[in-house]
């Protein structure tokens, strides 16, 4: 059985494909790889470990109707078009649970770097800014005690609110499509409807995955419905928030500030206007980059590869 991986996965994967007699072909290359490559590398091949933002669309599939598996190097599956996977009968596996603790430590990370204006008191450093004990240069503002509201109250949004409640004793409010009656339970986290979130929420953090429901979802309208002092965090995906309204709410200070681990789009320009506020931080979507987390992602990949070659279910399907 042959497996082509389109990119990077952690050692224990690779090491456990080969105890499974599953010979690699892996892409080694410094850049993402095209649509057209990807669809050339996974001829004669019987599965596909998709790593990084490749389109498993309509096109790919029907041109790989002969793969018995793909396994996807992420807990988030926007990149697949699920409905022509199940026509083709290709099942496709993600990494669902285990990138949670990481996910929330970067949006935690975030919160904290965009409240005290980290990432801007760092660069003055780099840029040669600072000559003097300053008593009050660009404030930053305390989370302690204030209201988190979560968007996506799943396994990583009960994370954050976990931290965040057990760090700062920050109330919980949260909006999903359905209740989580657990997370209720468990920390006491209030359901609100999405206007209540946003006009309560100090800290609002987006924990949802990306769909045609929420793509787009906070747009300069409803960053006019936030406080005024309020920190937006995204850690899900870019397309989540419009990137150009967020900018916007920042510069008429609409909001406060923001945190972001995934852009709109990626990677992002360096003369992107965020990278230049105050009370901004950014990062390269590397929420779940920790090697415990990809050593633990690669085994359940390699657990999703061995079950579709073996036309078995597969245990984390999406
Ligand atoms: C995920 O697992 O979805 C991460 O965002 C990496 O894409």
């Amino acid at each position: 059985m042959r497996v082509f991986i389109s990119g990077n996965i952690a050692s224990v994967g690779i090491k456990e494909l080969e105890e499974n007699n599953i010979s690699i072909t892996q892409w080694k290359e410094n850049r993402q790889i095209t649509a057209e490559e990807l669809i050339e590398a996974c001829q004669g091949q019987d599965a596909l470990i998709s790593v990084g933002p490749n389109k498993i669309n309509a096109q790919f599939l029907k041109a790989c109707s002969h793969l018995k598996v793909i396994a996807l190097h992420s807990v988030g599956y926007d990149q697949v078009d699920i409905a022509a996977a199940k026509k083709n009968n290709i099942p496709i596996g993600n990494t669902p649970g285990v990138l949670s603790v990481a996910t929330a430590d970067t949006a935690f990370l975030l919160m904290l770097a965009v409240s005290r204006k980290a990432f801007f008191s760092y660069k003055k450093i780099i840029k040669g800014e600072w000559e003097n004990y300053e008593p009050s240069p660009e404030l930053g503002i305390e989370v302690n005690g204030k209201t988190l509201g979560v968007f996506g109250l799943g396994k990583i949004g009960l994370e954050m609110a976990k931290k965040c409640k057990a760090t700062y004793k920050m109330e919980v409010i949260y909006h999903n499509r359905s209740r989580n009656e657990e997370a209720e339970k468990e920390i006491g986290a209030k359901y609100v409807s999405f206007e209540e979130l946003l006009a309560q929420s100090d800290v609002l953090s987006v924990h949802t995955a990306l769909t045609p429901e929420t793509k787009d979802k906070f747009t300069l309208d409803v960053f006019k419905q936030m406080k005024s002092n309020s920190i937006f965090i995204n850690t899900a995906r870019g397309g989540i928030h419009n990137e150009k309204d967020l900018i916007q709410a920042l510069e008429e200070k609409i909001i406060w500030g923001a945190g972001l681990d995934v852009t709109n789009p990626e990677p992002m320009d360096k003369d992107n206007p965020l990278l230049s506020m105050e009370s901004v931080a950014v990062l390269p979507h590397i929420g779940s980059a920790t090697e415990e987390t990809r050593a633990a992602m690669a085994q359940i990949i390699v657990k999703n590869i061995v079950a579709g070659l073996r036309g078995e279910k597969l245990p984390f399907e999406v």
